[in-house]
C-alpha cells in the first residue's frame, strides 16, 4: 500500500516542483514504484517531465469526467498531469460536502499498485492543498533559506494542525529541506540554523544547493538523474532520497 507524500509550501518558486520530479525520479531508480501527481494549474511538474500532450489530466478526473490516467514516463514512474483548469477546481467543487476528500477517493484505487505517490501542491492553501493535506502521510517542506522563510513554515503547520484534528489524523511532517542553497551567504546559514533552533526535529540534514543543472533539466523534459547524473543537483536529490527512504 502506497506511502502519500506530498511537497508543499504556499510561498511560490521554493522548489516544491523541483522536488517532487527529482525525489519522484530517485525514488523511482531506488526501485520503488513512484507516481507523481501534479496538482498545480500551473502544471509545471507536467512540462518539466516532458509530458505536452496528455489529454487526461487529474482535474477531468477529479470532476469524475474520466477515470484517472498515470502516464508512463520511465520504469516504476509515471505521471498524472495538471491543467491550467485546476485553478477553477475551488469554484465548482467548493458548496460540495465532501470536497476535501475528492483527491483521497480519486487515489484510493491506485494505492496498492504503487509504493509512493508524491503530490506537487501548488503554492496556495486553497482547496487543492487541502485535499492534498487530505490524503498525505507525510508533508515535505522546501524552504529557501531567507528572511520570512519561516513565516511560509508557520502557515503550513497551522494547517496541518487543523487538518489533523478534522480531516487526517494520520498527517505529518515529515520534514523541512533547504533548497537552492547557497553556503557563501551568511543569511541563509543564519536562517537555517535559526530554524533548527525553533524546530529540532523537523529539519532534515540534507539540503540542495543552488545547481544550474537543476534549473535546466525540466526545459529539456528531464529528471536531474538522466540530465545531469554527475551534478551537485543529482548528489542532493539522492541523498534527501535516501533520508526519505528512511523516515
Ligand atoms: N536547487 C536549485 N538550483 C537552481 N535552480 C533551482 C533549484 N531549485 C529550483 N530551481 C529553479 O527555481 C525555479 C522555481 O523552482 P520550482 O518550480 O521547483 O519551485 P516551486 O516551489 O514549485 O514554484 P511554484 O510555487 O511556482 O510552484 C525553477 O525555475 C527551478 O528550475
Ligand atoms: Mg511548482
Amino acid at each position: 500500500m502506497s506511502k502519500i507524500l506530498a511537497f508543499t509550501n504556499q510561498k511560490g518558486g521554493v522548489g516544491k516542483t523541483t522536488s517532487a520530479a527529482n525525489v519522484g525520479a530517485g525514488l523511482a531508480r531506488a526501485g520503488q514504484r513512484v507516481l507523481l501527481v501534479d496538482l498545480d494549474p500551473q502544471a509545471n511538474l507536467t512540462k518539466g517531465l516532458g509530458l505536452l500532450d496528455a489529454e487526461h489530466n487529474v482535474y477531468g478526473a477529479l470532476l469524475g469526467e474520466y477515470k484517472l490516467k498515470a502516464y508512463p514516463l520511465r520504469e516504476n514512474l509515471a505521471l498524472v498531469a495538471g491543467s491550467p483548469a485546476l485553478s477553477g477546481f475551488e469554484k465548482v467543487k467548493g458548496d460540495e460536502l465532501d470536497r476535501e476528500f475528492l483527491l483521497k477517493d480519486l487515489l484510493e484505487p491506485v494505492r496498492e499498485r504503487c509504493d509512493y505517490i508524491l503530490l506537487d501542491c501548488p503554492p496556495a492553501l486553497g482547496l487543492v492543498t487541502l485535499n492534498a493535506y487530505t490524503c498525505a502521510h507525510a508533508l515535505y517542506v522546501p524552504l529557501e533559506a531567507q528572511m520570512y522563510a519561516a513565516d511560509g513554515l508557520e502557515k503550513v503547520l497551522e494547517l496541518v494542525s487543523r487538518v489533523q484534528r478534522r480531516l487526517n489524523p494520520d498527517l505529518s511532517v515529515g520534514g523541512v529541506f533547504f533548497t537552492r542553497h547557497d553556503s557563501r551567504k551568511v543569511l541563509r546559514r543564519e536562517t537555517a540554523e535559526e530554524l533548527r533552533v525553533l524546530h529540532p526535529g523537523l529539519v532534515m540534514s540534507s539540503f540542495i544547493r543552488e545547481s544550474i543543472a537543476l534549473g535546466e533539466a525540466p526545459h529539456l523534459g528531464k529528471d536531474i538523474f538522466s540530465y545531469a547524473p554527475q551534478s551537485a543537483g543529482a548528489a542532493d536529490y539522492q541523498a534527501l532520497v535516501a533520508e526519505i527512504l528512511n523516515r
